[in-house]
């Protein structure tokens, strides 16, 4: 799915608010750090910042949140770390998921979840079925996911069967993680990293992006504020004209 303009009127002010906002949410460690804690301590507060985020999302009337968890490359960290994501991750689906479910917020996961342990597939399970009627925020946990692993794995889908190239294309896009929901309008980057980390390739072709300072686990409603207007300042042109020229 991906139309282009899809802006959507802010709650309480005049500004365009973006219809699905992708965030790479990144600094963990580096908080931690920063007090001379350990790495897990920047996790959990991280996940903290993810419930704040979420709700403000939703009161922003944002309609897609798609929030970058863990990359398919994140495997390369110490297995130690892995074992403090996964058991945050446990963590977060099990009280969570009813609070998402009782916020009309549907929960959506991409990447390969099969890399995962059996409960924490029956957790991701239970969450995506629960929510699955809820009509107000759609929120997207990428997680194992890898972008070039995405168009790799949807190419392969629509190689099958596709007769021509229209029909390839179609194909491709329908095989695509995030065939049901519209391309990010923004991404936003924490930490003052400035680089996609093989996020969401294919879908972020005409995405505005705010790169921050911010650390995530201090990332807030006010934060996230920020990046809307610097959101709002923006010419989208997709390849055309600005608007006062067209
Ligand atoms: C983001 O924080 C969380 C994950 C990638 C799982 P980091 O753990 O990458 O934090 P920094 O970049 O080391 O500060
Ligand atoms: C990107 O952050 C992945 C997530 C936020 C889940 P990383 O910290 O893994 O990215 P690099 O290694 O700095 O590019
Ligand atoms: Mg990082």
């Amino acid at each position: 799915m991906s139309d282009y303009n899809s802006n959507i009127q802010h709650p309480t002010s005049n500004i365009q608010v973006p219809r699905h906002v992708a965030i790479i949410m990144d600094g963990n460690g580096r908080w931690a750090q920063a007090r001379g804690l350990p790495r897990a301590a920047g996790h959990r507060q991280g996940a903290e910042a993810v419930r704040r985020v979420v709700k403000a999302a939703g009161e922003l009337g944002i309609s897609y949140v798609t929030l970058f968890g863990f990359s398919s490359e994140n495997w390369r960290r110490p297995e130690s770390e892995i074992k403090e994501l996964m058991k945050l991750l446990r963590y977060y689906l099990r009280s969570e998921t009813a609070e998402l479910h009782r916020s009309n917020v549907c929960l959506r996961v991409i990447g390969d979840r099969s890399a995962f342990e059996s409960d924490i597939v029956e957790l991701i399970e239970n969450a995506e079925d629960l929510t699955r009627p809820n009509d107000g925020l759609t929120v997207i946990m990428a997680l194992n996911y890898g972008g070039q692993a995405d168009i790799l794995q949807a190419a392969r889908k629509a190689s099958v069967d596709a007769e021509d190239d229209l029909a390839f294309e179609a194909h491709f896009k329908q095989s695509l993680m995030t065939a049901d929901f519209p391309d990010p309008d923004l991404l936003i980057r924490t930490s003052g990293e400035q680089r996609i980390s093989n996020f969401l390739l294919w879908q972020c072709a005409y995405s505005e992006f705010v790169f921050t300072n911010t650390l995530w686990p201090d990332f807030d409603k006010a934060a996230l504020e920020g990046a809307l207007a610097e959101y709002a300042q923006r010419d989208r042109r997709f390849g055309g004209l600005k608007h006062s020229e067209g």
